[in-house]
This record gives structure tokens, sequence and C-alpha cells, in this order.
């Protein structure tokens, strides 16, 4: 394998090459490669909600930029300021060994800081939005360091504007985020409250809501160490009100989480499930048995079959409920 190839550096084990691979453990590396002048430029973190599906023809700048320090703190909160390298779940880990609450529930979500902005990470009733303060990057193509605050990163569900118009154009070096002292605990999720009443746990500490979610995600979520993943495929889709309703009374069973008066969300998993894809397998590109939304690669799948057997799964979806499912993870 040429040193350049990226298949160690994607959870979903795709072969694939690149012009060339810089890790990057400080601002100063990214201006280093700037007056060098190496271009196209790819940013790459934990590589954990990426499919790579052809060679890149882009030299690759590794995210390693570290630390962990606290840059203010009154007698309720804490600001802290991330390296966007950091994994993490290190990260929630250091939150709790530090008794700071607001990212309880993120806890094992895999990859870097640096991408949860970008994907505005979340699970179980808390989204990263809710506890980021602001964001420092570089603009790859003025060399110039840029603050970017909450309203300026355009938070949605899984997207914010590094998603959209600012695509490819910074790389994110620190993440601030405020954490709290006197942290009140969201376990409104249905599964957190299960998990912590089956362990007799009756007034939880953040560090029970933590591991409550870390149980219930190695219960169901393959770990990309053994079986090569990248968590959810596809965004969970936004239907009408009117269009839940039509499918109701073709599907009593069917699951969905109201969002407003005129919308509501639907759990992909629910779909591709009941469109008989669960667990199936095409070649080496199947979806795990234990959960319909994410997508394995058994061995040696291409980023040509993944991406094949991903239409597959929207051509049925599509055909059987009349929904589009769209892809959560970045297609390189
Ligand atoms: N379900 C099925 N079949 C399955 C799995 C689930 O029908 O095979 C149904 C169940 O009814 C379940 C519902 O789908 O109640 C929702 O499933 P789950 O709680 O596992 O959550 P999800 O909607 O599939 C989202 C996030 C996850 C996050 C969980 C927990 C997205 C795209 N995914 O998944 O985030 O961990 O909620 O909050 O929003 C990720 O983004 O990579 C990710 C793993």
């Amino acid at each position: 394998m040429s040193e350049n190839n990226l298949l160690p550096y994607n959870t979903m084990r795709m072969n694939a090459d690149s012009k060339g691979i810089i890790p990057i453990y400080s601002e100063r590396d990214v201006f280093e490669v700037l007056v060098e002048q190496l271009s196209p430029l790819k940013i790459i973190g934990g590589g954990s909600n990426v499919l790579i599906t052809q060679d890149q023809d882009a030299y690759i700048l590794k995210n390693e930029i570290k630390g962990i320090e606290i840059i203010d703190e009154d007698n309720d909160k804490v600001l802290i300021k991330v390296g966007a390298g950091e994994n993490w779940h290190q990260l929630v880990m250091w939150s709790i060994s530090h008794n700071l609450g607001g990212i309880e529930n993120l806890a094992l979500i895999p990859g870097c800081v640096g991408a949860a902005p970008m994907q505005n990470i979340g699970a179980y009733g808390i989204e990263q939005e809710s506890v980021f303060h602001s964001l420092s990057a570089i603009d790859l193509s003025e060399g110039t360091t840029r603050s970017f605050f909450k309203e300026d990163c355009k938070f949605g569900y899984r997207e914010s504007i590094f998603k959209n118009e600012c695509k490819g154009k910074y790389i994110i070096t620190h993440v601030n985020y405020i954490l709290s002292k006197n942290h009140k605990l969201n376990t409104s999720y249905g599964a957190i409250n299960n998990k912590l009443e089956e362990l007799e746990i009756a007034n939880p500490s953040i560090s029970d809501v933590a591991n409550a979610v870390i149980s219930i995600r190695q219960s169901k979520l393959p770990d990309p160490k053994i079986i090569p993943n990248t968590g959810s495929f596809f965004k969970n889709p936004i239907v009408s009100i009117s269009t839940l309703k039509t499918l109701e009374l073709k599907y009593p069973e069917i699951v969905s989480y109201p969002i407003d008066d005129e919308a509501a969300k639907i759990p992909a998993a629910w779909l591709i499930q009941h469109a008989g894809f669960k667990g199936k397998r095409v070649g080496d590109a199947g979806t795990h048995k234990n959960h319909a939304l994410v997508l394995v690669n058994y061995g040696n799948a291409s980023g040509e079959d993944m991406l094949s057997f991903a239409k597959q799964i929207q051509d049925g979806v599509a055909e059987k409920f009349g929904i589009s499912l769209e892809p959560e993870v970045n297609i390189w």
C-alpha cells in the first residue's frame, strides 16, 4: 500500500489513493502548507463520516491539533478551548472527569472535535450546538484566521455552513465550548431512562448518563474498529404532517417524532428495515443486522459497491414509501 493510501484514515476502510497525507499539529503547520502552495487540499479528522468512492486528486490534511484548556469560568460555567484534532469521545471523558455537564449524551460518537460543528453531531436529545460557543478556522485560499460564532455557523440537523456554502474553504483549528458546573441532565430520550432504570439508578450523575449512553450505543451500533462503518449513513427524513398521516393509514406501526405542527421526522432506519434492507448484504456491502441505518463494509467493498448499495436502498425506500433519503455522510 502506498504511504498516500487513505485506507487507515477512514472508518469505512475504503482503499483509495491521494497526492499526499500531511499531518497538521498546529496553525503554523497549516500556514507552511499554504506557503508551499500544495493544492487542492482536503481535510480529514477521524475519517468516521466520509465515504471515499475514488482516488483523491488532492493533498489530505490530517487534523492532529490537540489540547483541552479552560480559558474562562465563573460559578456556573466553564469556557473550554479544544484542539480540532482531539478525539470527541476523549473530550466527553475529560468533561466527566472534571464534573462538567453538557456533552454526556454525546459519549462514544466517533470522530474528532473539528468534525463536531461541521456535522452538528447529535444523539439522545442533544446536539453539539447547545454547548457550542465559537471556533477558529483558517481560510485555505486567503491564509487568514477567522472566528465563527454560533450564529455564523448556521447549525441545523446534521448541518452547518461548513457542509454548505463554506464547504472545503476552511480548516477548523480549535472549537470553544461552554460546559456547566451545575448541570441539568437530559434523560428525556426513552432509551436512556430505560437503561438507568435497568441499572437501578434513581439519581443519575453526569457519569451515569454517559455510561448509559455508552451501553446503549455498544448494544446496537457496530464498532468501526471491528466492522468498518460510518455510523448513520442517511439523515432521518423530515416529512409534512399530511404525508405522515397518509403513511400512518397504510402503516399504522410507523415510528415518527413530531418537529412542530407542520412536520415530523421519520427514522430512516424504520423505512430501510420495512423496505426489506435490514441485515441485507450485496457482496461486501450491507446494512448491519442490529441497525438498518448503518451501512457496513464486510471486507473488501469498494466505494462504488457501497454507493450502488446505498442507491438500491434509496430506490427501495422511494418506491415503497415515496420518501427520498439523503446521505448524512460526506461523499468524496
Ligand atoms: N429502528 C428501526 N430499525 C432499526 C433501528 C431502528 O425500525 O434497525 C427505529 C426504531 O423505532 C427506533 C428508531 O428507528 O426507535 C430510531 O432509532 P435510533 O434511536 O437508533 O436512532 P436513529 O434515528 O437511527 C439517530 C442519529 C444517531 C444517534 C441516534 C440516537 C441520525 C441520522 N442518527 O439515529 O446518530 O446516535 O439517533 O440519538 O440522526 C450518526 O449520526 O451517525 C448517529 C449514529
